[in-house]
């Protein structure tokens, strides 16, 4: 089974891995032009958030 695990990075999107390789990095600030992905906006709004990491699947 895949390893899958989503890490909330500080003050960024949230990147999602699989088997340790990034497939995607999805927007948490809410002002991305790139639904659902993070296009970089969030350093240029000063997003702030605490950084996290979920497993989904070990
Ligand atoms: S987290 Fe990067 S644009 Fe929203």
């Amino acid at each position: 089974m895949a390893k899958v695990t989503i890490k909330g990075a500080e003050n960024g999107p949230l990147i999602v891995e699989v088997d340790g390789k990034r497939v995607s990095a999805l927007c948490r600030c809410g002002k991305t032009e790139n639904k659902p992905n993070c296009d970089g906006t969030h350093a240029k709004i000063g997003f702030k958030a605490d950084s996290s990491e979920i497993k989904v699947t070990e």
